[in-house]
């Protein structure tokens, strides 16, 4: 079996880390890097802390506009596609790496698989949710991370070929969370202890290139109960800037530049709370038991929701304000994302779908 990935988003190194391993047991794999992001600490930090193989290609399309950036990714994609004529395009997430994959891997001879199939969020403003969309319609093979997800799909009418995995970012942390423990220094780097700090990510279009959103985000956080630790991606940061609240995060706020994976999973695992407007980050909060304040207005994780783990609040200072101080009582006894084992059905569906494998092959 011969299998083209296409990444080129931080989240989707960290998905694609652990499927990856183990499709490389049983079937060959181009790893396909479009580029999207390329900056040193949202790119090679998570092939090396992941040791994730070199990439075969580097498309180098990096950013732009929606519609030129995954213009440039798919007549980019197309002639790799055409020159190997792999079995499978494995497709990850929801970014313009996702969508490009989708609609060169559906013109062509080769079958598609999405991992993450499913998610909906209903906010069809949120260039991810047709991502999502297209790239689920274009798929022939569906990996989906929850039993809701394959619900959303049925009620699409995508029912053939639909797999229900549980969710690769749960093998990813399991394997990381303990290595992070072990070996991450961030804690003792920033002088701060477990239990006592808020983490903070912000990157959605929406929170981020609207002013009022980012400025009412601050607001939020200037209020929390314990000091806010905030990697900020680089777009947030060229917002703050632009819309002259740099110097107020940096005064108010521990803002520092994106870290790498295991310092992001240790101080997730030690941080008193989360606030984010990450898709994964609200994930990965749920797995290691923090509770998550979500700068959006819905999820596509809505698991995470109901279980009490993780409320939405959108880009609202009193909002915000209110639930990083408010009591919590969840439930920790849901399983909804599976058992970290997804990245062993996704491969063995696939070595089935392709070489006619039996599905119990140890992969
Ligand atoms: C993208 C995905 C989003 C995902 C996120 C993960 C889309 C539409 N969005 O958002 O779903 O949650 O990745 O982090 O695919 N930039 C840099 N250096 C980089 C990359 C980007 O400085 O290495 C800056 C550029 O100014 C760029 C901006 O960030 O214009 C946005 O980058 P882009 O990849 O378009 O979107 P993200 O916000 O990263
Ligand atoms: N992450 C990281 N360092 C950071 C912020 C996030 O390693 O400073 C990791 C995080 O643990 C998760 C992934 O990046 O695995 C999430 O990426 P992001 O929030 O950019 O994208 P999304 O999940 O929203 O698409």
């Amino acid at each position: 079996m011969q299998v083209c990935s296409i990444v080129g988003a931080r989240p989707q190194f960290v998905k694609a880390a652990v499927v990856s391993r183990k499709l490389r047991t049983i079937g060959d794999e181009i790893l396909v890097h479009t580029g999207q992001h390329y900056d040193e600490e949202l790119s090679d930090v998570f092939f090396d802390e992941l040791a994730i193989p070199d990439p075969d290609y580097n498309l180098g399309v990096r950013s732009g506009p929606h519609g030129e950036q995954t213009a440039n990714m798919i007549a980019a994609i197309e002639p790799v596609v055409e020159n190997h004529d792999p079995d499978v395009l494995l497709l990850y997430g929801d970014t313009n790496s996702t969508l490009a994959g989708a609609i060169v891997g559906s013109k062509c001879d080769v079958t598609v698989a999405h991992v993450e199939a499913g998610l909906r969020s209903d906010n069809r403003d949120m260039p991810e949710e047709i991502n999502r969309i297209l790239t689920d319609h274009a798929a022939d093979c569906c990996f989906a991370p929850s039993k809701r997800a394959v619900a959303n799909l049925a009620a699409e009418g995508v029912t053939e070929d639909v797999y229900w995995t549980g969710d690769v970012m749960y093998d990813a942390i399991l394997e990381a969370r303990d290595r992070a423990i072990e070996n991450a220094t961030i804690l003792d780097d920033l002088g701060i202890d477990p239990g006592e700090f808020v983490l903070a990510t912000v990157h959605r279009e929406g929170n981020t290139d609207v002013r009022s959103n980012l400025a009412a985000i601050l607001d939020g956080f200037a209020d929390a109960p314990h000091p806010v630790v905030f990697p900020a991606h680089p777009r947030t940061v060229d917002r703050l800037e632009e819309y002259g609240l740099r110097e107020r995060a940096e005064r108010e706020f521990e803002l520092l530049e994106p870290l790498g994976y295991l310092d992001f999973v240790r101080l997730l695992d030690a941080a008193e709370r989360v606030a984010t407007d990450s898709g994964g980050v609200q994930k990965e909060a749920f797995f290691v038991e923090t509770p998550c304040v979500t700068l959006r207005n819905e999820t596509e994780w809505t698991e995470t929701v109901d279980s009490g783990w993780n409320v939405l609040v959108g880009p609202n200072a009193d909002r915000i304000r209110t639930a990083l101080t408010a009591d919590r009582d969840p439930d920790s006894n849901v399983q909804p994302y599976g058992d970290g084992l997804a990245s062993r059905r996704i491969v063995s569906a696939l070595a089935q779908r392709v070489d006619d494998v039996d599905p119990e092959t140890d992969v």
